[in-house]
């Protein structure tokens, strides 16, 4: 069997969707492309690292995607900027990556023939969703941040590739995701991690935005459902209509981890944070038939517990070590390049 190719898997759902793919389809052989930004740490395919090859390189770099993708029978695109409050501050590598970065990977699914391409993509590209209504796959796009717009363009891409070129892509839009591995600048590990530090809990504005939670692990099926039985061309929200205000998940944060509400501190809030994420996921789990397997309460307790006991992982991400370790231990290539 021709590779697979998971780009974006040094961060936090690509490196799980790789560490499901090994244990759940170990015949799957797969090549790991990361550019390894601030978000892009080795340490989580550790695990694994002698079932994947790992290639270091940049999606939008053409030449080095060719090289990978020759051959392959198909990509999964994790690769992407993804924090919101960073595209407030910059938003010229949200463009490189995840709109430059898409139309690369797509011109070489065209030229190379490969037979599948699933774009990850986020409910933030339907903006914030009203009280009472949950978006679905054919709401139009009204994104609210230089992150969300630039996801919104890159869908804009891929179906127009599939409209004028008939590139075999698909698109995945997913809630809010948690679990772990994920960088603790994220609302659950920045909390959950600054409990355990004992540390101020800054909530933007009145802690009533409204988020829908996704465990990551059903996140990883749900995707690997749209990869083997989504329609070419057609678009898949991947949710679970655990909808919760940020002030109540962090109080029962604080009530599973004995923990001070005292440490909740409100801050100025997120310009232009929308207020309210929901999705409409019918079409999940009738056309596919896929289920929710992890509640958002046994979600958490696994989650606290991972950070509880991989404190090195996230100590090392807080204090900026992490970089520094993973490229002496690697070199820049990373592990299978030694
Ligand atoms: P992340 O920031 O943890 O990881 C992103 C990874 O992509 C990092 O390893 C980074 O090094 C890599 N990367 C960035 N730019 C690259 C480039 N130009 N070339 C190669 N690699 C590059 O993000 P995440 O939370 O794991 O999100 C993964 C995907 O899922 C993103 O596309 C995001 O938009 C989407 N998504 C995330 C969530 C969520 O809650 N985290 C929800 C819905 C959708
Ligand atoms: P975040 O994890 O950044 O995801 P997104 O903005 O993409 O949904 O934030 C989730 C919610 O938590 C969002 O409403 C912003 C809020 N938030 C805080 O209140 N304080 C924080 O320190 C962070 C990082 C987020």
């Amino acid at each position: 069997m021709a590779h697979l190719v998971v780009t974006g898997a040094a961060g936090f759902i690509g490196s799980n969707f790789v560490h499901w793919l090994c244990s759940e389809h170990p015949d799957r052989e797969v090549v790991v492309v990361d550019k390894l930004t601030y978000a892009g740490n080795l340490g989580n395919l550790e695990p694994i690292k002698d079932r994947i090859r790992f290639v270091r390189a940049d999606i939008a770099d053409a030449e080095a995607m060719a090289e990978v993708l020759r051959g392959a029978d198909g990509i999964i695109n994790f690769a992407a900027e993804s924090h919101v409050d960073r595209s407030l501050e910059a938003a010229a590598p949200f463009l490189h990556s995840n709109v430059v970065g898409v139309q690369v990977i797509l011109d070489l699914v065209k030229e190379l023939e490969v037979p599948r391409f699933l774009q990850i993509s986020t409910d933030e590209v339907y903006g914030s969703a009203p009280e009472g209504t949950r978006f679905n796959e054919e709401d139009r796009l009204n994104p609210s941040s230089p992150y969300a717009a630039s996801k919104a363009a890159a869908d804009h891409l891929v179906q127009a590739a599939v409209h004028t070129w008939t590139v075999p892509a698909l698109i995945t839009r997913a809630s809010n995701n948690y679990g772990p591995y994920q960088f603790p600048e994220k609302l659950l590990p920045l909390m959950i991690t600054n409990i355990m530090e004992e540390k101020p809990l800054p909530v933007y504005g009145d802690g009533m935005q409204k988020r829908e939670w996704l465990h990551v692990h059903d996140h990883c099926t749900a995707v690997w459902a749209v990869w083997q039985r989504g329609e070419i061309g057609r678009i898949y929200n991947l949710g679970t209509g655990d909808e919760v205000a940020n002030l109540e998940l962090i109080k029962t944060l604080l009530a599973v981890m004995d923990a001070s509400e005292e440490l909740i501190t409100f801050v100025t809030d997120r310009p232009g944070h929308d207020r309210r994420y929901a999705l409409d996921i019918s079409r999940l789990t009738t056309e596919l038939g896929w289920q929710q397997q992890i509640t958002l309460e046994e979600g958490l307790q696994a989650t606290i517990e991972w950070y509880r006991d991989n404190r090195p992982w996230w100590e090392s991400i807080k204090s900026g070590q992490y970089r520094e370790y993973y490229e002496r231990m690697y070199g820049r290539r990373g592990p299978a390049q030694q």
